[in-house]
């Protein structure tokens, strides 16, 4: 990876910190740990925290990623020396090519699009010299995208705050796509705890890539209602819904559900999403209530490992917490 090894290899195990391992020594990270490119959470300032700490710190661009929103952004990891990466919506890329062309010009050590068949992204971001990045649900989805090109797969399971196929939890999907494909694998879902990194990394995993346990902290887009939320939550307060989207009319192909914190709103409406489409009046009160930032409306991205978060917190600390032997 262009621009990312540069550092010595350093030690197969750091005195009291998770193994690195063989992808996070040849990026130069000082721990196998990426942020999850959580769009409106992980903006320049919580990826370039992030790199500090010894990961690789992403940008999230989201279903409102915008060129202008980027280039904000990207202001804040100006410092990293090219040690950050980019993650994009594949829909968004489609409706905003230019988003893709910033994001190569950018030069970043990785650049990742989820939620998409259509693969050419990878060629062009390759030969940009750039690390190429998707999630994936299934060992065949892992297979195919590895065909494709892409050279780092990330496993997704079930438990994932935010948009993703409920398919299958982590550990069985780790193992399955573990199995059948020979690129670095890094396990998302519910990571939380130093155990649940040393587990994903015992079965394999080349790293973890982590998003809820990352969102309420300092650095974070979030706005603070927001964070005191995800630090109120439970693990058993989320919900896996189209709600949101369908309330927002939002394009998100649907087998990709959004995991959230309950609240009233997904609470009247997941499993009616067909009548909600048909609801002009619901689908207006939702866009009002979300400007006037009505908790019982705004949808809170999370997954099961929210109850986790018990403090709004740095990214340092949470990666210290998440890295170091208890
Ligand atoms: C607040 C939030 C926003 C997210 N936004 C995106 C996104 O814009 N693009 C993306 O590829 N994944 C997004 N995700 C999903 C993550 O990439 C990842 O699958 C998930 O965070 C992993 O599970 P965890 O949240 O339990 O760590 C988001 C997740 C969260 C929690």
């Amino acid at each position: 990876m262009d621009g990312m090894n540069s550092s010595p290899p350093g030690p197969e195990r750091h005195a009291d910190a998770v193994a690195s391992t063989a992808w996070s020594r040849r990026l130069g990270l000082r721990v196998p740990l990426v942020n999850a490119p959580m769009g409106g959470v992980a903006g320049g300032a919580l990826a370039a925290a992030v790199t500090a700490a010894g990961g690789l710190g992403m940008i999230g661009m989201g279903s409102a990623g915008s060129v202008p929103a980027l280039h904000r952004e990207l202001v804040h990891v100006r410092e990293t020396e090219g040690r950050f990466g980019i993650g994009l919506v594949d829909w968004v890329v489609a409706a905003h090519p230019d988003l893709l062309d910033v994001a190569i010009a950018a030069r970043p050590a990785m650049i990742s699009v989820s939620f998409g068949t259509d693969m050419r992204w990878v060629e062009r971001v390759r030969a940009a010299g750039i690390s190429t990045a998707t999630q994936v649900y299934s060992a065949e989805e892992a297979k195919r995208a590895a065909e494709s090109g892409v050279q780092v797969l990330v496993a997704r399971g079930s438990e994932g705050g935010g948009h993703g196929a409920v398919e299958q939890p982590l550990r069985p999907l780790l193992a399955s796509v573990l199995e059948v494909v020979a690129t670095p694998v890094l396990a998302a879902g519910a990571i939380t705890t130093h155990a649940d990194l040393a587990a994903v990394l015992a079965e394999g995993a080349s790293g973890a890539w982590v998003g809820t346990c990352l969102a309420a902290c300092t650095e974070s887009l979030l706005a603070p209602s927001g964070r005191r939320a995800l630090v109120a939550a439970r693990g058993d307060d989320t919900i896996v819904t189209r709600a949101f989207d369908v309330g927002m009319e939002l394009p998100w192909p649907t087998r990709f559900p959004s995991r959230v914190l309950r609240n009233p709103f997904a609470e009247r409406w997941t499993g009616r999403e067909d009548v909600l489409a048909r609801d002009a009046h619901a689908r207006a009160d939702l866009a009002a209530a979300t400007s006037a930032e009505d908790p019982a409306a705004v949808p809170i991205d999370a997954g099961t490992g929210v109850g986790a978060i018990t403090a709004v917190r740095s990214v340092a600390e949470v990666i210290e917490s998440l890295c170091a032997t208890p």
